[in-house]
């Protein structure tokens, strides 16, 4: 049941640390390494990853692409399962194949390993559902641990899997040798605070409420962000849209001049993934460019920044935490973000039209 919220998608928002928490505790945490008891991946003959997923799975993989590149210094691809299962893809046997599907569903992502499997990789998917049919396509499965997800738009599953990514990152960097102990101890460290971090931006529902009715007549919103955010900016998008029909476009902050920027007016809100971070300085000229053009700025930034206050009209304020963990963080603002936006128009949260929770067609 709701357990007195009032849609099922901001329970399961609200529920996120402790998802996150028991997403840790199934992996087997230690305090400079992830073991993942049980799983056997021979990660020497590992030549490349290639990460299957739809939807948000397929955000959460390209913030994995990252996460593993930097840390275990694996090369990694990232497709749309519909678009890699009918491209004759390239896949060898020192190829392992990762599905990412909450359901463990969806037709396209299952058809996706299929492909991968036949032409001869190792498989691993990472799921949500215990024996979900993805789970028996697949050599190997990893849980995440965010209990049923009720509402179609994709919260806690999204979170988790991210978590899932950085653990996975660690397993594979300490094993590939690129991952010192002491940088793995201290992103162990990192994950372990984020659940608290998280119960502090859910207590900002209500001024991100505020914000969310600041802007109630918009029709259309960007969303921008750069690195390991620029998913999270394409997951903002997805969020909106999907749950308030409001017209969101996410993009790279660097493309903003080759194209979306001839969008931005008075009108239009622009939500920017604005943490710190080696592209910070590269964000606030962005910020200045769609505030030379009228635009209404949303920034996401670092607790303690006090720079960009001057130039955002409104300002939601995260946590100062590792690079590899800010998108996690990012994400809890900008789901309240969308579920506000939904609620003041009265939109059905928890169904959207059109929408179903799993694609087992294609
Ligand atoms: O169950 P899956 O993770 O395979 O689902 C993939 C997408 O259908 C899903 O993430 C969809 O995009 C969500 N409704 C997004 O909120």
């Amino acid at each position: 049941e709701k357990q007195g919220f009032r849609h099922y998608m901001l329970k399961e928002i609200h529920e996120q640390p402790r998802a996150i928490r028991e997403t840790m505790l199934g992996a087997g945490v230690g305090a400079d390494d992830v073991r993942f008891d049980g799983l056997s991946l021979d990660v020497s003959a590992c030549a490349r990853i290639v990460m299957l997923a739809c939807g948000t799975s397929f955000h959460a993989a390209l913030i994995g692409r990252s996460l593993i590149e930097g840390l275990a210094r694996i090369p990694v691809e990232v497709d749309i399962a519909s678009e890699f299962r009918y491209r004759d893809p390239i896949v060898r046997t020192t190829d392992l194949a990762l599905a990412i599907s909450q359901s463990g569903e969806t037709a396209d992502t299952i058809a996706a390993l299929k492909e991968a499997k036949q032409r001869g990789a190792q498989t691993l998917a990472i799921c949500n559902v215990l024996g979900a049919s993805l789970s028996r396509v697949a050599d190997q499965v990893l849980y995440t641990h965010a209990g049923p997800e009720i509402s179609v738009a994709s919260t806690k599953a999204f979170t988790t899997q991210l978590t899932m990514m950085v653990l996975l990152a660690i397993h594979l960097g300490r094993r590939t040798g690129h991952l010192t102990a002491e940088r793995a101890k201290a992103l162990v460290d990192g994950l372990q605070d984020l659940p608290a971090h998280i119960d502090n931006l859910l207590a900002a529902s209500a001024a991100i409420r505020i914000v969310a009715r600041r802007h109630q007549g918009a029709r259309d919103c960007l969303f921008l962000g750069r690195g390991l955010c620029y998913p999270v900016a394409l997951e903002g998008a997805l969020k909106l849209k999907e749950i308030s029909y409001i017209h969101a476009e996410g993009h790279a902050s660097g493309e903003m001049k080759h194209g979306p920027i001839a969008l931005v007016d008075g009108n239009m809100p622009v939500v920017v993934l604005a943490q710190r971070g080696p592209g910070y300085g590269k964000v606030l000229s962005n910020l200045e460019e769609v505030r030379a053009r009228g635009g209404k700025i949303i920034a996401v930034a670092t607790l303690g920044d006090h720079t960009i206050g001057d130039l955002a009209d409104d300002l939601i304020l995260v946590p100062d935490v590792a690079g590899e963990l800010q998108p996690i963080l990012a994400s809890i603002p900008l789901q309240l973000l969308a579920y506000h936006f939904a609620d003041l128009k009265g939109t059905d949260v928890d169904q959207p039209r059109n929408l179903a929770k799993s694609v087992t067609v294609e």
